[in-house]
């Protein structure tokens, strides 16, 4: 597919807030306490039936933040079949009309910022920082599909053909999408993947994690005042038992999954033994993304780029730094300066201008860290641990950033999902063997290089088997357009979000011959 040719001149992302401004952080926290001591505005349940389910604030687990109904069985697949009921009519709207209605999404998200900020921090546990790229991220996915549906799908295609015959390819929707999103991005990945379905012509049956359903039910119904049909797009909220009743729903067309690996062998599974259609797949999983610092590296770049990519969002992030191998020659220097950064990383209320480390979303990942932790002591050695900040209240799930060294990749075999960074040291011929032993892991999401060798850079560029490579920089915050983002193996189907064909993955092709 041919890429868009004007690629900058268009290009805009969404408009941020200047956090250096002690004003910004103010009305924060003025809005916080205004959103914690006030109903929702953006609350709203269509079908309050079902069970009434609870939702705890992370960093403090006393807090209830509110109620959300998960629904029955017997509802999710009444929802289910009555979206799919209006798949024809919505696939007949004009692309431009659905376009607007996604840009109008965006500005609806923008101007409802200090609520979804409150949301992000208090639900999801992100720090301010954190929550405000997430927002960003949400607007641009928005208004990047907005602009790529009409460049993709507003005509039919035209092919050549003999004189006398009109060979047309034209895109449909599929019908009914679910989309399944993850809670370490409640508001970018979950608007991400409903905006791309609805743009591509399909309706959506989304449902969010069930650690983060105030988020989701909040920017649903944004969706809904930007003009979004409530018809052709249902929030079901629920555990993964209510995803398992989704996806075995006779009329689904596709799913989007952003998850865990297993959860999404598990779907394929279901979707395989499904009577009917090969239902299309779309999963975006983890990682044991590693980043490499040869010998020829910038150490104090390195540094910063290791810490941003291992410990930001306390490590629960995908795209996550997992292993960092470092060449032996430079490795005191890197791990002097890495223990010390590490050491002074603030862990505590996520709301807090000067926290770095925010919580862990639920206890259970908690206690697997922990067990983690231990496992590592044992087999290797620890080089530093971040202390607890002062506001890191003792029942919230509250962990603090860890380095470690081991003696060998083996120690690590699968993704580690929070702020646990194994060190290993290498010998510079022995970079093409670790490597190799990595990849055969078999995940492949992102990757990070830190050298001065362009040779070096080719190379892995070219070889390593991953879908994000990154080079003298951290190895997170993809941005939408620019870093189209998603992996391969054990770590995603493709197609890439934020990417130019990601919206073809969600549509039908059909070819029109006509003899005229
Ligand atoms: N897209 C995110 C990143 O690049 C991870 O999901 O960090």
């Amino acid at each position: 597919i041919a890429l868009p040719t004007n690629l900058f001149k268009d290009r805009e992302n969404a408009p941020g807030i200047d956090l250096s401004n002690p004003e910004a952080w103010e009305n924060i926290a003025q809005n916080t306490d205004d959103f914690a001591s006030k109903p929702r505005s953006l609350f709203f349940y269509p079908k309050p039936k079902g069970k009434q389910v609870k939702v705890f604030s992370p960093a403090n687990p006393e807090e209830c933040l509110g109620e959300v109904p998960f629904p029955p069985e017997e509802d999710i697949e009444n929802m289910l079949s009555l979206t799919a009921s209006y798949a024809e009519e919505w696939d007949r709207l004009p692309v431009e009309q659905r376009a607007e209605k996604v840009k109008k999404l965006a500005k609806e998200i923008w101007e409802n910022r200090d609520e979804l900020l409150y949301l992000l921090c208090a639900e999801a546990g992100k720090t301010v920082p954190s929550a405000l790229s997430e927002i960003r991220e949400a607007i641009d996915f928005c208004n990047y599909y907005a602009k790529e549906t009409t460049r993709l799908f507003a005509h039919p295609h035209l092919l050549p053909g003999p004189r006398g015959e009109e060979n047309k390819l034209h895109y449909h929707g599929c019908g009914l999408w679910v989309c399944i999103s993850p809670w370490n991005f409640p508001l970018s990945i979950f608007i991400g993947q409903i905006v791309a379905a609805l743009l591509s012509g399909n309706v959506v049956a989304a449902k969010p994690a069930e650690e983060t359903p105030l988020i989701a039910t909040a920017a649903i119904n944004l969706a809904y005042k930007a003009g979004i049909p409530r018809e052709v797009l249902s929030l079901i909220l629920g555990d993964g038992q209510s995803g398992k009743i989704m996806i075995n729903h006779p009329l689904v067309r596709g799913v989007a999954f952003t998850g865990s690996t297993k959860t999404a062998k598990n779907i394929a599974l279901y979707l395989s033994q499904k009577e009917g259609p090969i239902v299309p797949f779309i999963a975006e999983t983890g990682g044991i993304n590693c980043m490499v610092v040869d010998a020829t590296a910038a150490i104090e770049r390195a540094v910063k780029d290791i810490l941003v990519s291992a410990f930001d969002n306390a490590g629960q992030r995908c795209s996550s730094l997992r292993l960092l191998l470092v060449q032996k020659e430079i490795s005191d220097s890197i791990l002097d300066l890495l223990s010390d950064a590490t050491q002074s990383l603030i862990v505590g209320d996520p709301r807090f201008s000067e926290t770095d480390v925010g919580p862990i979303i639920r206890k259970s990942l908690l206690e697997e860290l922990q067990k983690f932790s231990c496992f590592f002591e044992t087999q290797g050695r620890l080089l530093a641990k971040a202390p607890m900040g002062k506001t890191a209240s003792s029942n919230g799930f509250f962990f603090a950033p860890q380095l470690f060294e081991i003696p060998s990749v083996d120690l690590v075999n699968q993704e580690i999902f929070g702020p646990i960074l194994p060190v290993v040291r290498y010998s510079r011929n022995d970079l093409s063997y670790r490597l190799k032993e990595i990849h055969q892991k078999g995940f492949g999401l992102t990757m990070g290089l830190q050298t001065r060798l362009e040779s070096l850079t080719q190379k892995l560029c070219f070889s390593a088997p991953v879908g994000n490579f990154y080079v003298n920089r951290s190895m997170i915050g993809a941005v939408v357009e620019s870093q189209p983002f998603g992996g391969e193996g054990l770590s995603g189907t493709g197609p890439k979000a934020g990417g130019p064909n990601y919206l073809l993955r969600f549509v039908r092709e059909r070819t029109c011959t006509i003899n005229t």
